[in-house]
């Protein structure tokens, strides 16, 4: 079986542009035809794991959960696209090392312009003690130190950005 398939895996802060841009590439995918399948934070929370908090535990639970069934997708030839903030680098790369192929792709954005944007408001919830263990402003988020791929969407169009994956993808050997 000679299938392109890899774990997929994009992580930021909230407001980073993860979800966006797994979409977009996840477009790119289908079409080219090529089998995929995107595992967000937010639905996955919404489903999968429920109940769930924001402790450092739970968040833990809820990335190795993502991470067990993406590879589970990429070694049924699913090329799994994961978007979660995923912010201890430990447990990523528990991810990574556990998957056949893993690409972590950083989007890094300053904490000022993810809440500049604060597209759901949380940002100002969080700032008004309204939310605990905020990423970013009283949660850690731990960059990777060695990503195969940065996306910069603060000065990139959604469109520039998923070209960039996919050519990286490409480069990297993944994709055709
Ligand atoms: S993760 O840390 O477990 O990887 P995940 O990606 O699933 O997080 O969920 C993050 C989303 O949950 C954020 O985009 C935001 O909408 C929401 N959220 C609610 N509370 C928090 C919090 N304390 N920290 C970060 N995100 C939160």
């Amino acid at each position: 079986m000679n299938r392109p398939a890899f774990v997929l895996w994009f992580t930021g802060l909230s407001g980073a542009g993860k979800s966006t841009l797994a979409e977009a590439v996840a477009r790119e995918l289908e079409r080219r035809g090529v089998n995929h399948e995107v595992l967000d934070g937010d639905v996955v929370r919404e489903n999968l794991s429920k109940g769930l908090s924001f402790s450092k535990d739970d968040r833990d639970i809820n990335v190795r959960r993502i991470g067990w069934v993406a590879r589970t997708l990429a070694r049924h030839g699913c090329i799994a696209i994961c978007a979660a903030i995923s912010p201890y680098r430990a447990i990523r790369d528990e991810i990574r090392a556990a998957s056949d192929a893993f690409v972590e792709v950083y989007i890094q954005v300053t904490l000022d312009v993810a809440e500049g944007r604060d597209v759901k408001g949380l940002y100002a919830r969080a700032r008004a003690g309204e939310i605990p263990n905020f990423t970013g402003i009283d949660d850690p988020y731990e960059e990777p130190l060695t990503p195969e791929i940065v996306c910069s969407t603060a000065d990139q169009t959604v469109e520039q950005s998923a070209a960039h994956v996919i050519a990286e993808c490409v480069r990297l050997g993944h994709l055709s």
